[in-house]
C-alpha cells in the first residue's frame, strides 16, 4: 500500500553496499571448514526481539542446521558504572535482569535447550511482564526438562541461593505483585550472571549495534562480509536475502557450503 516508503531505504542501501552482487571472493584459508557465525542482537523485554526469535526458532529446529552455525546471542544495552548492575537497559533494570537470566541459559545449556527456554518465556500474551522474574525462568527451565541445580543455570542466576528452587521473596507473591527490577532483585542475582551480563553487553556496545532485533550472518560469499537483517518497530529492514526462516536457512546453507569448499582447495 505504501510501498513508496521503501524507496529512500533502498537508495540508502545501494550507497552503503558498493557492490550488491554476490560473488564468492577469496577468503583467508584459516576460515576453511569453519561454521557460519550467526548473531542475534536482542533485548529480553523487546517485542521486536520476540518476533525475531520466533522466526529464528524454525531455523534452529531445521535438521542439521545447528551443526553448521555458531550462534551468538548478544544483548543490547549501555555500560554504565553508576548502575547497580553496571549497565543501562532500554526497558529498565528489570530488562537487565531478564537479559542476565537468558545469558546464563546460553552459557550453561546446549544452544537448542537455551533457546527453547527463551521461547517459553516469550510465548505468553502477557509478554514481557514475566521477563526478569526468577519464578518465570525457573518454570520455563522446568518445562524444557532442565534441572535448575545440576545444569548450573540456577547457580548462575541465583548465586549462593541456587538450590532453593521456586524461592520467591514473600512480598512479591499475590496479585498486586510489582513489575520488579528493584534493588532487591539486583541483590538476588548471582555474581556469575552479573559478570556475564556486563561482558555480553559491552561486546555488543563496542560493535555499535543498537537495534533490537538485529540478525547478522557472517558472509564469505557476499562482499560486504555480512548479511544483516533488522526488525524495528515490527518492520523487517535491510533483509536483502529475505526474512523468512526458509530464507535464513538457505543463506546459512550457502555460506556453509562456501566455507567447506575452501577447505579442499
Ligand atoms: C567467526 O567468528 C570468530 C570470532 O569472532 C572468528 O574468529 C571467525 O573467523 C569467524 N568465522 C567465520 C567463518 O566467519
Ligand atoms: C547511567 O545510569 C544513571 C543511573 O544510575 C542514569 O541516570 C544515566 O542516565 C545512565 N547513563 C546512560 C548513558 O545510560
Ligand atoms: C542448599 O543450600 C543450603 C543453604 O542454603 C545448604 O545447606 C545445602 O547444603 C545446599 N544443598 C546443596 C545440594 O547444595
Amino acid at each position: 500500500m505504501r510501498s513508496v516508503l521503501t524507496l529512500p531505504f533502498l537508495a540508502g542501501l545501494a550507497t552503503s553496499l558498493p557492490s550488491p552482487a554476490q560473488q564468492p571472493f577469496s577468503l583467508e584459508s584459516d576460515l576453511a571448514g569453519e561454521r557460519v557465525n550467526v548473531s542475534l542482537y536482542v533485548m529480553s523485554r523487546c517485542p521486536d526481539a520476540r518476533l525475531c526469535e520466533n522466526v529464528f526458532q524454525s531455523v534452529i529446529q531445521q535438521e542439521g542446521i545447528l551443526d553448521k552455525i555458531d550462534l551468538n546471542v548478544g544483548y543490547i544495552g549501555t555500560p554504565n558504572k553508576t548502575e547497580p548492575l553496571g549497565v543501562t537497559c532500554k526497558h529498565g533494570q528489570i530488562e537487565c535482569i531478564g537479559n542476565a537470566h537468558q545469558i546464563c541459559l546460553y552459557e550453561h545449556l546446549p544452544v537448542d535447550k537455551a533457546y527453547a527456554v527463551v521461547q517459553c518465556q516469550n510465548y505468553p500474551s502477557t509478554f514481557p511482564k514475566e521477563i526478569g522474574s526468577v519464578e518465570s525462568i525457573q518454570k520455563c527451565v522446568k518445562t524444557v526438562g532442565i534441572d535448575w541445580v545440576n545444569s548450573g543455570v540456577g547457580k548462575c542466576i541465583q548465586g549462593k541461593n541456587f538450590n532453593q528452587t521456586l524461592e520467591t521473596p514473600q512480598k512479591h507473591k499475590g496479585k498486586d505483585k510489582p513489575e520488579g527490577g528493584g534493588d532487591d532483585e539486583v541483590k538476588l542475582l548471582g555474581k556469575e550472571a552479573t559478570q556475564l551480563l556486563k561482558r555480553n553487553i559491552k561486546e555488543v556496545y563496542d560493535k555499535g549495534i543498537t537495534t533490537s532485533c538485529t540478525i547478522d550472518i557472517d558472509s564469505t560469499v557476499n562482499k560486504a562480509g555480512k548479511r544483516r537483517c533488522v526488525v524495528d518497530g515490527g518492520v523487517w529492514k535491510g533483509c536483502d536475502d529475505g526474512h523468512t526462516a526458509q530464507d535464513f536457512i538457505r543463506v546459512i546453507e550457502e555460506e556453509y557450503k562456501n566455507l567447506q569448499s575452501k577447505k579442499d582447495e
